[in-house]
């Protein structure tokens, strides 16, 4: 691989998931999955690795959660840490490490970093004004602080965002704001935190990122780069609750680290509680290669905020590679934990047991490496029937069937090579260079296509050379034929090692042969003459459609209670009260067409119109970034207020406003446009 350096070892993170619900497929494709094929792939090659991960247990979710649940948050954490861990277990992954960040371990080594940056003035403090939960009796984090959008009037808008019209908002913004913890009107108090000055790293970060790795993965290098272009600012690294790691400054009773500093630290304190003698070989010698897996809302923690840490307490190494992913959907529809519309994988290992390479296969086939994907249900009935058991399975299973029925299931010799013999040795010595390629720069979909392609080789090379129709006439060429399957076959152990390690261990079982090394992988002499293999069976099975209904019938009976809940929790809407004619003549509607429409960086919410008004053209940022993809938009009628103040949006000046309906039942947002195509700028009345 194109390293700049001769790394001696490597030290793969897998984002430490938050121990407050179980892992779902979106996790193992966007994270779990890469990660563990990446440190198969290189202890297969030999190289020295460590494999770290665990579980994130602070943060205000949890509190809440235990609150609700009327148990203490550690309870909360051990549930869930248990299920998280025995799941991974299960399904195979190979952590050398999967700790806890309410480790004593993790306390004290967190509280060292953050002692060691306050001592070297690495952190400025600030007094400031926060809401606080006079009933709860305690500060609110903004996302838990609900009220009214001075903008757009929603009642429901939250402490950091109004999810209506897509404002960005801070608490003291909201008109009646109430706690959502204990719907109390909260009250302002004032507190003391430590921030960290990202400032002061900026031009170190540009350098280093934007400079220095521009081979970073475009979906990762595009948000560095939004992030500094936008310029840094100091973060919170505190805050006020009684769940965390103690602010270990005299004076800091009832605040704790922010759990967004301690966790990532958590990587390192796991390193240590696995080899307290060591540790620091993998974390401070610049020979080692840190890798960050982790998905995409992490970004910004994993290259910034993380790297400024690192830097400012001053022995650690940065991460050569942070390979994050995009997201999966599934069925069309965003993974929710509470909404519970997420394939869990310790629901999913009960349910289907045997099949953890089944999932591996799909969810990596189908990685949400440079875009968001899909998982649906027939997808993976579909890749595991007519990929798994049609190509792989099937190749391997006639290979050794044939060979057990003509020679006793002992390997037998080559004789004479035909041209397609030849060719079809030829596509096997390239295998691993295409795998590797593929693997060396994160590539996992196209390098597991390749593992794929070899079986695709082998189960052509035996439909088109049909030996079963040559064994009364020519055992010889029947052996030759044979051989280069079971030759294919024995490659295929390899090749899908990283992939489908229980597969793999399945095949290998069957071809009684130890692992062959990586390097060893195109080799047409794995297995000598004579080698007696064992037992064929089965590798993979057809999954019968009930199977799949009843999971899609698992997920729509999720829709159906959330859709319950939502209607009962939203009363239709009611009329507002009269107004004068003249009140309604006071708003300027109007018709345009979109020109262009594009997202707003750094927004998840918003889109930037570019609408033809019939007076020269406006921009409008509307809040429906959530609904619809921008391109499907351009070309479309909407309507819109004219003659709203212009307001700044992220920079952007809006010059009106779209109109939108939003679903009661669904809280789906959708556009409101004329039922004819009308000029643009054509007044609505
Ligand atoms: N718990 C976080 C999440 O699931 C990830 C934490 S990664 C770490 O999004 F670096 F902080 F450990
Ligand atoms: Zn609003």
């Amino acid at each position: 691989m194109d390293n700049k350096k001769n790394y001696k070892r490597t030290l793969i993170t897998a984002a430490l998931p938050y121990a407050n619900g179980p892992v779902h497929i979106g996790h193992l494709a966007g994270v779990y999955i890469p990660a563990d094929i990446y440190a198969r792939y290189l202890r297969l090659k030999g190289e020295e690795v460590l494999f770290v991960s665990g579980s994130d247990e602070h943060g205000v979710p949890v509190t809440i959660k235990a609150k609700k649940e009327g148990v203490s948050p550690q309870d909360v954490v051990d549930r869930y840490d248990g299920i998280i861990r025995d799941s991974f277990a299960r399904f195979g992954m190979t952590f050398d490490i999967y700790g806890r960040t309410t480790s004593a371990m993790h306390r004290d080594h967190a509280s060292a970093f953050f002692r060691k940056l306050y001592d070297k003035g690495e952190f400025i403090e600030e007094e400031s004004e926060q809401y606080y939960d006079p009933e709860a009796q305690q500060f609110l984090a903004d996302r838990y602080i609900t009220g009214t959008c001075p903008r757009c009037q929603n009642e429901h808008a939250y402490g950091d965002q109004c999810e209506r019209c897509g404002s960005t908002l801070s608490p003291t913004d909201l008109i009646q704001p109430r706690s959502a913890i204990s719907g109390a009107t909260p009250e302002l108090r004032k507190t003391r935190h430590w921030y960290l000055p990202l400032d002061r790293h900026e031009a170190f970060l540009k350098e280093w990122i934007l400079e220095g790795h521009k081979e970073w993965k475009s979906n990762v290098y595009g948000q560095c780069k939004s992030w500094l272009d936008g310029g840094l600012q100091p973060r919170a690294v505190s805050r006020d609750l009684d769940w965390g790691i103690p602010v270990p400054v005299e004076g800091a009773e009832g605040k704790v680290l922010y759990v967004w500093f301690d966790a990532p630290i958590g990587y390192i304190s796991n390193t240590k509680e696995l080899l307290p003698e060591s540790w620091e070989q993998w974390w401070k010698d610049e020979d080692t290669r840190l890798l960050h897996f982790i998905g995409k809302d992490n970004i910004v923690f994993h290259c910034i905020v993380f790297p400024a840490m690192l830097r400012a307490e001053g022995s650690y190494i940065l991460p050569e590679n942070v390979p994050a992913n995009e997201f999966l959907n599934l069925e069309g529809d965003k993974i929710s934990t509470s909404r519970n519309w997420a394939v869990w994988l310790n629901e999913y290992l009960d349910e289907l047991p045997g099949k953890e390479d089944v999932l591996r296969y799909v969810l990596t086939a189908n990685a949400p490496e440079t875009k968001d994907n899909d998982f649906t249900w027939r997808d993976y009935q579909a890749r595991n029937n007519n990929e798994l058991v049609a190509v792989f399975g099937n190749f391997v299973n006639r290979a050794l069937v044939l060979t057990d029925k003509y020679f006793g299931g002992k390997v037998p010799a080559r004789g004479a090579l035909t041209d397609f013999d030849r060719e079809t040795l030829q596509g096997l010595s390239e295998v691993r260079q295409a795998i590797e390629r593929e693997l060396d720069s994160f590539h996992f979909r196209e390098a597991l296509k390749e593992a794929m392609n070899l079986a695709r080789l082998g189960n052509k090379y035996l439909a088109d050379t049909e030996p079963w129709k040559l064994a009364k006439t020519d055992m010889e060429r029947v052996a030759t034929i044979l051989n280069i399957s079971l030759q294919i076959t024995a490659n295929l152990v390899t090749a899908f090692a990283p992939f489908l390690p229980h597969s793999s261990a399945k095949l290998r079982e069957m071809l009684q042969i130890e692992q062959p090394k990586w390097a060893e992988l195109g080799s047409s002499e794995l297995l000598s003459v004579g080698h007696q293999l064992g037992q064929a069976s089965l590798l993979f099975e057809k999954i019968e459609d009930a199977v799949i209904e009843a999971q899609i019938a698992k997920l729509q009976a999720a829709k159906e209670a959330n859709a319950a809940a939502e209607a009962a929790a939203t009363p239709a809407p009611t009329v507002a009260e009269d107004i004068s004619f003249d009140d309604f003549t006071k708003l300027d509607l109007r018709v345009g067409t979109v020109l262009e429409c594009t997202k707003v960086p750094k927004a998840d919410k918003l889109l930037q119109f570019r609408i033809d008004d019939g007076l020269g053209g406006r921009t409008i940022v509307s809040g429906i970034a959530q609904y619809y993809a921008p391109e499907e938009l351009v070309g479309r009628q909407v309507c819109f207020i004219a003659n709203l103040p212009p307001r700044k949006l992220r920079g952007i000046e809006s010059q009106g406003m779209i109109l939108s309906t939003e679903d009661y039942t669904t809280g789906q947002l959708r556009l409101v446009t004329p039922a004819e195509l009308v000029a643009p700028g054509s007044p609505i009345k």
